[in-house]
């Protein structure tokens, strides 16, 4: 392992313990890093395949950033196909492994403090990409202007955020209404709550294209696709989506969920278990036809005059 992590361990999973100030709420562990993989595979069926929604230059030297880069399964491909791309991947804990590919490093840093803990002033980049790290963090204006001042010019800053909100396809009801009897929705309310009391605003995924208009991008760009959960969708793809998605709710519900409900509202586990096991039913039953939106947005620092 490059850098060592540090554990604490909670209702039968195991935490990072390298930012101890309990907001970093889901678990590093097997499980996780299951659900995160599973995940990626679905988010890269959400961009059509790509790694990155910037242009890029394929054929150019480029130096990336990937904050809160997890299990670095979107760092180890994108240097598999970006063959001229060197990448650093910045996380709390890091994957437990030493066989990192040749242009791939992991380093640790809390991407919530002052960068310049883990990266030098001069340390400049031409892509930085973040995904899934909103419900992560309590200020996310702070952490594109870190991410702007990281940049070179002419570099392109990518965030790609699930927005947790649920929405429901039914035709015979009206859709939020649907929505709102569902225990899927009372789980998503009890989930924002919980977050809120850690200072972080759950839904923001789908309102970050401010940020980049005030944050000094240009040439800034919003992409939404939905994602189907379950198997009602006709259409060959987004049935595959919607198994997919529905698969990696299933597995990874304790991880998301646990943590809040718990030390943010003071539910009991067994309140908790009882809950998402409503929840779980619900998603196998397919009947509200649930869509989730994923967002993507990129800008770009402008080049002095
Ligand atoms: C939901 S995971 C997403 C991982 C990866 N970006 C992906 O899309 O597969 C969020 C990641 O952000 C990391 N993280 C959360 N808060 C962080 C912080 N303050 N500094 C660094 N990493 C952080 C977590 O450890 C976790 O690996």
């Amino acid at each position: 392992m490059a850098q060592s992590n540090t554990y604490k361990y909670e209702n039968g999973r195991r935490y990072q313990a390298y930012k101890d100030d309990g907001t970093y709420l889901l678990p590093h562990d097997e499980p996780e890093y299951l659900r995160l993989n599973t995940q990626h595979v679905l988010l890269r069926m959400c961009t059509d395949g790509q790694l990155a929604l910037a242009p890029l230059a394929p054929d150019k030297p480029i130096m990336v950033l990937d904050i809160g880069t997890g299990t670095g399964i979107w760092a180890r491909e994108f240097v598999d196909e970006y063959p001229q791309a060197t990448v650093v991947g910045v996380d709390l804990s890091l994957p437990e492994t030493d066989d990192l590919p040749a242009r791939l490093e992991m380093r640790t840093g809390d991407l919530e403090a002052d960068w310049s803990t883990f990266l030098p002033d001069e340390e400049k980049f031409d892509y930085i990409h973040a995904r899934m790290f909103c419900a992560a963090i309590k200020d996310p204006r702070r952490m594109l202007q870190q991410a702007v001042k990281h940049l070179k010019p002419g570099g392109w800053f990518e965030w790609q955020e699930l927005h947790t909100r649920i929405f429901c396809a039914c035709p015979d009801v009206l859709d939020i209404d649907k929505c709102r009897h569902s225990c899927y929705w009372e789980a998503q309310q009890k989930l924002a709550a919980g977050i809120a009391k850690f200072g972080i605003d759950l839904w923001k995924g789908a309102a970050l294209q401010p940020l980049f208009d005030q944050g000094g991008l240009y040439q800034n760009h919003q992409v939404v696709t939905t994602t189907p959960v379950g198997c009602w969708p006709e259409d060959k793809v987004d049935k595959e989506k919607g198994l997919l998605r529905r698969q990696v709710l299933l597995q990874g519900m304790e991880s998301l969920y646990m943590g809040p409900l718990t030390k943010g509202l003071g539910m009991e586990k067994a309140e908790v278990d009882e809950l998402l096991e409503k929840v779980r039913g619900e998603l196998r039953a397919d009947e509200a036809r649930h869509y989730l939106k994923f967002h993507t947005y990129y800008g770009r620092k402008p080049t002095p005059g």
